[in-house]
């Protein structure tokens, strides 16, 4: 999603804020823009595509100006091309924009009939020349961004820069997050605290509704209505440190490859490997008292959460109700009266999920979330925080990530099931052995990489690939269709392999390969059932399993994955090596963007 940067400095500030852009490159955006004020004069270069574009007309034609703001752009209204690119102005007006601009066609109008001219199709524009119109009104430039913000609706996070005021910046959030940084005689603003770490970890986050006049030394804040308001100032904990790929050719392959470190990280923090026991949790949620756990999340958090469903209802007997969280926050589904709401969330920013998570508030839930970044907004409004500990995720396909959300909810699995007796203490320690060996297994997974190098060659050969899975490997199989489809663009769909028959396999011919994720477990002879009816029919099976299922399966495959012999509970997280391997070389050979996918943003602030 769109990025935002704003400086107020004592020193030339469009490299700065480019370098800024860079750190909020992750978020995924198909064009770039940055203005500046010089001698009382408002200027902008821009340019589609990645920054390196816009850093070349900069080195062209400079920008000077000790004042500035600057953009990503993920395009939501009008096309990814240079005109549409922010910064837009209108006369004295500069503006940056994330999200989207609900009533922007009647403000439009409005505006076009007073005379306004628009040059762009977004909807940022109205914004612009609504409070330009406010200063014609004689405004001032404080009164005339909040009246026009106070007339903006949908979700936004706007700065806003003046042709007639050095010293001023205005800083607006409805929905997606704004952070302003505090530095010496200087002030910043960004998207989130990452972009502005080169600069100060002394930031005061906005709450939803606020807006800022920011200047040099000092700053105000404002709510909706605009009073003064304070908001805490705060340390952030992220590194100034740009993150690097290393040997790595992608971002992606260095995060497939960080899973071991990260997984074992994520589960010391929730373990006790010297007892074998999961540690206590914050008494914030009593997993050993509640009626019921809602999930909700998006992609591939949404599809740890469903993995997560099977863990807390076969181990803790919890009944857990979930949903994609677009589809959650709109359903009014009736939550427990003793319930709790788990959100899970890489970013912590994404727009639908914390949509929801401020229904189930309302409904009177107890709110945690399983997030990466830890300051982000669905932690800050969480009564608690299971962090993973996955380190920075810049590859716009999420693995690290999904794999530490599984470690973490296996572990609250474990710990809800200990709390409600539902295991016996023999049998968490058996189950906390069985996670405590997660990174190995997957370290071992990882040699498989060559092999999976070669098959992926030949499926980016093909348009259509299948996934099909059982059980907590079911969810996977979408997991992997999901990762193919948004870095190769190959078409793939994962299937629950007995709901096969009940139509897809009418798809079935020689030119679908068809992935089957069956390690050796309870079911697996179900799967093989599956995988006939498959093969009767010309298709070609890919099959990951292990030793015992491959001997037991004997069947003519094209090829076949023999994946290390894990126990069944961590399977979903080791499994999902393969799965990720195959859709990151097979993108590879495409040639497509691996780490910045066309059209996906790593963090969607907007529905
Ligand atoms: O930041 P979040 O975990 O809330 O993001 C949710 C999805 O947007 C995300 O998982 C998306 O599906 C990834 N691109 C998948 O690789």
């Amino acid at each position: 999603m769109c990025g935002i940067v704003g400086i107020i400095g004592r020193r030339p500030v469009a490299p700065l804020i480019v370098d800024a852009l860079k750190r909020l490159e992750y978020r995924g955006y198909d064009s770039a823009g940055v203005a500046t004020l010089n001698d009382g004069v408002l200027d902008r270069r821009r340019a589609e595509g990645k920054l390196g574009n816009l850093e070349k007309k900069l080195g062209e034609d400079p920008l000077e100006g000790r004042i500035g703001i600057g953009h990503t752009r993920w395009a939501t209204h009008g096309v990814p091309n240079e005109t549409n690119a922010h910064p837009h102005f209108a006369g004295d007006v500069s503006v940056v924009h994330n999200g989207i601009i609900e009533n922007f066609a009647e403000l439009r109008d409005e505006l076009r009939a007073q005379g306004s001219e628009f040059h762009s199709q977004t909807d940022t524009e109205v914004v612009c020349h609504l409070i330009q119109r406010e200063l014609e009104n004689g405004k001032s430039e404080i009164e005339a961004a909040h009246a026009a913000i106070s007339r903006l609706q949908g979700a936004f996070a706007l700065a806003i820069m003046f042709r007639t005021n050095d010293d001023l910046l205005i800083a607006a959030r409805h929905g997606p997050p704004l952070a302003i940084g505090h530095g010496d005689g200087e002030a910043y603003v960004g998207s989130d605290a990452i972009a502005l770490a080169p600069f100060t970890n002394d930031i005061t986050y906005l709450d939803d509704g606020d807006w800022a006049a920011i200047h040099r030394d000092s700053f105000e804040i404002f709510d909706e209505a605009g009073n003064p308001v304070e908001r805490s100032r705060q340390k952030s904990t992220t590194t100034a440190i740009l993150v690097e790929k290393g040997n790595h050719r992608h971002f992606m392959e260095k995060e497939i490859h960080e899973q071991p470190e990260m997984i074992s990280h994520t589960l010391s923090n929730y373990l006790d490997f010297s007892k074998y026991e999961a540690r206590p949790l914050n008494a914030a949620i009593d997993f050993g008292t509640i009626d019921r756990l809602a999930i909700s999340a998006c992609g591939t958090a949404y599809y740890a959460g469903l993995i997560g469903k099977y863990w807390f209802e076969r181990l803790a007997r919890l009944p857990v109700d979930i949903d994609v969280a677009s589809e959650f926050r709109y359903r009014e589904m009736p939550l427990a009266k003793n319930g709790a709401a788990l959100f899970i969330s890489q970013s912590g920013e994404t727009a639908d999920t914390l949509a929801s998570l401020r229904y189930c508030r309302s409904q009177g839930q107890i709110i945690g979330s399983i997030v990466n970044a830890r300051e982000s907004t669905i932690a800050r409004e969480s009564d608690v925080v299971f962090p993973i500990f996955a380190g920075p995720e810049i590859g716009v396909a999420s693995t690290k990530a999904f794999t530490c959300q599984l470690a973490v909810l296996a572990s609250l699995a474990i710990r809800a099931a200990a709390k409600r007796g539902t295991i016996s203490p023999a049998q968490e320690k058996a189950f906390v052995r069985e996670l405590s060996e997660t990174a190995r297994y997957t370290r071992m997974a990882l040699k498989l990489e060559n092999r999976i190098e070669e098959i992926s060659r030949e499926l980016a050969q093909v348009k259509d690939v299948l996934y099909l899975g059982r059980d907590t490997n079911y969810p996977l199989a979408m997991e992997g269709a999901l990762k193919l489809k948004e870095i190769s663009y190959i078409h793939a769909e994962g299937y629950a392999a007995g709901e096969l028959k009940h139509g897809p396999i009418a798809l079935i011919d020689d030119s679908i390969p068809v992935i089957v994720i069956a390690p050796h477990d309870r079911i697996f002879e179900k799967t093989v059932s599956n995988m006939q009816e498959v093969a009767a029919r010309g298709g070609r099976i890919i099959l990951i399993t292990d030793e015992k299922g491959a001997a037991t399966a004997s069947m003519q495959t094209m090829e076949t994955i023999i994946m290390p012999d894990v126990p069944e509970l961590i399977a979903p997280i080791v499994y999902a090596v393969p799965i990720q391997l195959l859709a990151y070389y097979t993108a590879v050979f495409m040639g497509t963007d691996v780490d910045q996918p066309r059209n996906l943003a790593k963090s969607v602030t907007v529905e």
